[in-house]
């Protein structure tokens, strides 16, 4: 496994794979790797003969009161979990490899990203989308694989490829969860001991939202209305968002008569956590 800081580097490296025919398959991650991270590079490794891990926390992405700062960073750690996994490259550039001076071009999507968390980040996906359009670009991969535990990133992906004729295969990965269920995430690092208890009503309100719609219930009111009053019995934790919406649009419903998201995001202390469902990975097929 090679861990390589420039553009010129990966653009070598994957020509010359390309010239010998090799499939390349691509996983973005901002590091500080963990299993979620580690079962798309598992993913990416069993579909193709090479994979390219990217490793960059991305200042773009971030609002001006974020975290970009106190982001948790360990290349050390992240190189051995993706040589562990069977990746091949690791790109690790600093912020002036990818915006050197006088950087001025965006993508911007609307629409899709306009709700969820587009509105309590309003820089969010334009940071995203561009990062990960010039990630395609320098890898040029035949797969992407990111996390259904992003999901508005993983639509707004989806459609930003279709929309700029990008070729590349968009394929999305299952939430990798703690035994307790919370789903896995760099950010749950900054939890204390009572955070990290409170945290497990994301996945305990996903939990009571699933059952509901399995058992029936087509109104978004009715499921959104059960894991909000579970969530808000936490004194540590805040909703941002609890919502229904539907998945090529990621505008909200009312009534769950399409394929729909259901996704919240949750300050737990100052800590802001999102978890989600997706009916179509609930519902039998047909409904
Ligand atoms: P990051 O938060 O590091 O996540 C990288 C990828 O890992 C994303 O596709 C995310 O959905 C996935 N992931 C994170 N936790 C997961 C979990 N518990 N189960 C399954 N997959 C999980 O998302 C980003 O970085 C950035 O926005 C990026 C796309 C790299 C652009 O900067």
């Amino acid at each position: 496994m090679k861990i390589v800081k420039t553009v010129k580097e990966v653009r070598e490296q994957v020509a010359q794979w390309r010239r010998q025919g090799l499939r390349v398959g691509f996983v973005p991650t901002m590091g500080y790797l963990h299993e979620g991270h580690a079962s798309l590079i598992d993913r990416s490794v069993s579909e193709n003969d090479r994979t390219v891990v990217s490793d960059f926390v991305n200042p773009m992405q971030f609002g001006p009161t974020e975290d970009l700062q106190t982001y948790p960073r360990d290349l050390a750690h992240d190189a051995a979990l993706v040589e562990a996994h069977g990746g091949d490259l690791l790109f690790n550039p600093e912020p002036d490899e990818m915006y050197h001076e006088g950087f001025s071009s965006y993508v911007d999507m609307s629409v899709l990203t306009e709700e969820l968390c587009g509105l309590s980040r309003p820089v969010h996906f334009r940071g995203v989308c561009t990062v990960v359009t010039k990630l395609f670009n320098i890898v040029q991969p035949d797969n992407a694989y990111f996390g259904k535990k992003d999901a508005q990133q993983l639509a707004i992906i989806r459609h930003m490829v279709d929309d700029l004729n990008i070729p590349v295969q968009i394929v999305g990965c299952p939430i990798i969860r703690e035994a307790d269920g919370l789903a896995k995430s760099s950010r749950n690092t900054y939890l204390s001991p009572a955070e990290r208890t409170a945290a497990l009503v994301l996945s305990q309100a996903v939990k009571i939202g699933s059952d509901m719609v399995r058992a029936g219930t087509v109104e978004a009111a009715a499921v959104i209305g059960a894991m909000k009053e579970h969530i808000e019995a936490e004194p540590l934790a805040k909703i941002d968002y609890v919502k229904m919406v539907d998945v090529a649009t990621m505008q909200q419903i009312t009534v769950l008569d399409r394929p729909a998201l259901c996704a919240m995001a949750v300050y737990i202390g100052k800590t802001r956590l999102i978890d989600n469902f997706f009916t179509q990975d609930i519902l039998p097929e047909g409904n």
